[in-house]
């Protein structure tokens, strides 16, 4: 396929296919044309007509099962009351075995890693051990999980085994939500937040213990988080600090904090039988689907994991699997289906953890944070596909993309540990014996393969001027650095030395990405502080505001272009639902009655209220200025203007810097309109780079706002750009 996408407006199909890609959200793999059977009331053996061959390829072998005392812990704990129920399964984990051990380790040593398996105890009970032992009479413990379900789910966890409200002593803290109070002793966040809360409180003062968690997830966050827990922990002997992970090379992380002791305590395993797929499959979602039937129909009782790479996955395989069983009627048992994902409500999240009834079947699925963040009892069938969703970046392009990749050997090995926790277990691979053995060792760290511009703000306003001397454990790449430095002065965030300016430093007070943060801190010059806010709440929802049900895609697209009118852009087009659904006053029909997803805008709304507390924070007026839209764009273009691309003659586009191809994302606004020039919330590669969030913009207002950034020259010949290479290689 053309990668510049020249020609495409000649295939009436490159439309449809890309709003296909958009509702499913896949990147780069597309559905194979393998028959979608349903399945009727008599005939349910398509399933094995159409299944999958499946070849055994090992066995590996359980280890330190002490079945007889776990189940008398678990029969003991039957007769009793729930609360005291939840102190003797806390017993019954591997980790409770070593909990004086440990305890005596954190004592001895400053810093300990603790490696134990997924499962083990380590997250929900290591806190706990440490507030029974006193250590929360000198500070808080923090506990950090680079997933916020994790945190949430984790800590809700926790406040039922200490029998507390969540939110008293044990509570968490999210982007955006922050469910702590005076009381909370036990706080688990996201390592985004903690990296937050170094700005406030720059040597965590009122933390006694500081638990990274999930280290060896290795996202950007706690890699940073790595380098600043580690320069505290020496200037404060009475920090504790520990670094769990669930792998065993935990080598690196001894060696990165100045050999600290590793703390390795085995886990309790069961057998788990491995399959591979004897050939490759073209369609894993399909794979997917015929093997939980084919578990479902042939294989004994127990609860199947799926591993999936998003929600728009898992929302497709939950609506197959409810239409396939629908019609099996009483020949087979129920099967059960619970979705996990990170934009899941909290109330469904919680129906994963529930026993599976009598009789019935529970097929879970998730993303990736059933692999270590997140454990399931019961599961004894896990489904492999081999992919999760990865996010790279490109600094030559400036592009970032989420897309399908294949996992790592370290992944792959997690997900089959699922399937032995509690009895033994079977994983199956949608892939072949080959495809795993060309799979690499490990997932490269985040910090190697994002924009850093976000963190390089962070680090700047914590006072660390030269970047490539922080204490990074693997360094990124130079040109990323590099990126985000020219990113961060071109929108006078730093100043031509490197150093914070003032707007720099109040930029880094929101937690956004710094363009969207500019452009609120600009919206003050144009009084309209109150629509901008309304904005970068909608925009940070993501794209989950509108709904487009299969069957009523036409209601649904003339709903959503009512917000259009006017062609004002995708930007306004979100300003506009959010007033219409607050002029109903938060209206829930509204929303039904407009193809509007409830729960966003309520997070929308959340994240406004925040945002607007953030503004009087930095001294910025809350104004409304809602009828002149061309401030309200010209604030949006003072933070977004490094994404502004041309039209072509051909249609396309090309974004200034760098000069590449792009396209109106199909459920744009202005996809059929196509302005001269535009600017984009972001760039995603599909099937070919799309910007979505689109805006039309005047080719003045460049110059006028980021003269330094665009001359009047360089819009002309919109390719061109101006840098000052000779100031920012010296950062
Ligand atoms: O952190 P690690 O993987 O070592 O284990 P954990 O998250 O502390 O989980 C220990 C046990 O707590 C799990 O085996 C589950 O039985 C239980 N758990 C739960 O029921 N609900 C949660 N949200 C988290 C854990
Ligand atoms: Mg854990």
């Amino acid at each position: 396929r053309d990668q510049e996408g020249v020609g495409d407006k000649m295939n009436p199909f490159a439309e449809q296919e890309a709003w296909e890609d958009y509702q499913i959200g896949k990147a780069t793999l597309k559905y194979g044309s393998k028959n979608k059977k349903q399945i009727s009331d008599d005939d349910y053996q398509f399933v094995f007509e159409d299944q999958i061959d499946f070849i055994k390829t090992s066995v590996v072998d359980g280890c330190n099962i002490d079945n007889e005392e776990v189940t008398k812990l678990l029969e003991k704990s039957k007769a009793k009351s729930a609360l005291e129920r939840l102190q003797e399964e806390r017993k019954s984990l591997p980790i409770y075995s070593y909990r004086d051990e440990l305890l005596q380790a954190i004592q001895d040593y400053q810093v300990v890693v603790i490696v134990g398996e997924t499962g083990s105890g380590k997250t929900t009970q290591i806190p706990q051990y440490l507030h029974e032992a006193g250590y929360t009479k000198r500070g808080k413990i923090g506990c950090t999980q680079p997933r916020r379900v994790a945190a949430m789910s984790v800590a809700a966890r926790v406040s039922h085994e200490m029998g507390v409200k969540l939110g008293h002593e044990v509570g968490y803290s999210i982007r955006f939500e922050d469910c702590t109070s005076e009381k909370t002793v036990l706080k688990y966040m996201t390592d985004g937040m903690l990296l937050r809360e170094f700005l406030a409180e720059p040597d965590l003062e009122s933390y006694s213990v500081l638990m990274v968690d999930e280290a060896h997830e290795r996202t950007l966050s706690t890699d940073i988080l790595f380098g600043l827990v580690k320069d505290v922990a020496r200037s404060r002997p009475d920090l504790k600090l520990l670094i769990s992970s669930a792998t065993l090379d935990a080598e690196k992380f001894s060696d990165f904090f100045d050999s600290a002791p590793i703390f390795s305590f085995p886990g309790r395993r069961y057998p788990i039988e491995i399959n591979h797929t004897k050939a490759p499959e073209a369609d894993y979602l399909d794979a997917a689907i015929f093997t939980v039937l084919h578990i479902h129909v042939k294989e004994e009782p127990g609860d199947i994991l799926v591993f999936l790479t998003g929600q728009e996955e898992i929302e497709t395989v939950e609506e197959n699997l409810k239409h396939r069983t629908k019609g099996l009627g009483t020949k087979i048992a129920e099967l059960i289906i619970c979705p996990i994902y990170a934009n899941l409500p909290i109330e469904l999240q919680s129906k994963i953890f529930e026993p599976t009834p009598e009789g019935a079947r529970k097929v879970v699925l998730a993303t990736n944070i059933a692999e270590t963040s997140l454990t399931i009892d019961g599961i004894k069938y896990v489904i492999d596909p081999g992919f999760c969703k990865m996010k790279t970046y490109n600094p030559r392009t400036g592009m970032e993309s989420l897309l399908v990749a294949p996992i790592s050997k370290a992944s792959a090995n997690q997900r089959k540990g699922r399937a032995g926790r509690t009895g033994p277990g079977k994983c199956f691979r949608l892939y072949t014996v080959c495809s795993y053995n060309d799979l690499e060792d490990n997932t490269t760290p985040e910090i190697k393969r994002t924009n850093l511009a976000n963190v390089v703000l962070i680090l700047k306003s914590l006072g660390i001027h030269d970047l490539l001397k922080f204490d990074f454990m693997d360094s990124p790449t130079p040109e990323a650095l590099m990126e985000a430095l020219e990113l961060l002065f071109s929108l006078n965030a730093l100043n031509e030395r490197g150093e914070l300016t003032m707007l720099g430093r109040r930029m880094a007070e929101f937690p956004l990405d710094p363009m969207l943060s500019k452009a609120i801190v600009a919206s003050d010059k144009y009084k309209c502080s109150d629509e901008m806010i309304s904005i970068a709440a909608m925009l940070s929802v993501g794209n989950s505001i509108f709904y487009r049900p299969k069957d009523k895609q036409v209601h649904a697209d003339n709903a959503r272009m009512n917000f259009h009118s006017g062609n004002v852009g995708d930007h306004i087009a979100l300003l506009n639902v959010y007033n219409s659904w607050k002029e109903t006053g938060y209206s829930t029909q509204w929303c039904y009655e407009n193809y509007v997803q409830v729960r966003s805008m309520k997070r929308a709304r959340d994240i406004r209220d925040q945002l607007e507390g953030l503004l009087e924070r930095v001294g910025i007026e809350l104004t409304s200025n809602a009828n002149d839209l061309e401030s309200i764009k010209k604030a949006i273009t003072s933070g977004f203007f490094p994404h502004s691309a041309r039209l072509q003659t051909n249609g396309s586009y090309r974004t200034v810097k760098p000069p590449q191809a792009s396209h109106v994302h199909p459920s744009s606004g202005l996809a059929q309109v196509l302005p001269r020039w535009v600017l984009y919330h972001e760039l995603v590669l599909t099937t070919k780079a799309y910007m979505r969030q689109v805006t039309e913009l005047k080719r003045e207002w460049l110059v006028d706002i980021a003269p330094h950034w665009y001359q009047l020259k360089d819009a002309e010949d919109s390719g061109a750009k101006k840098k000052s290479h000779g100031e920012m290689k010296r950062l």
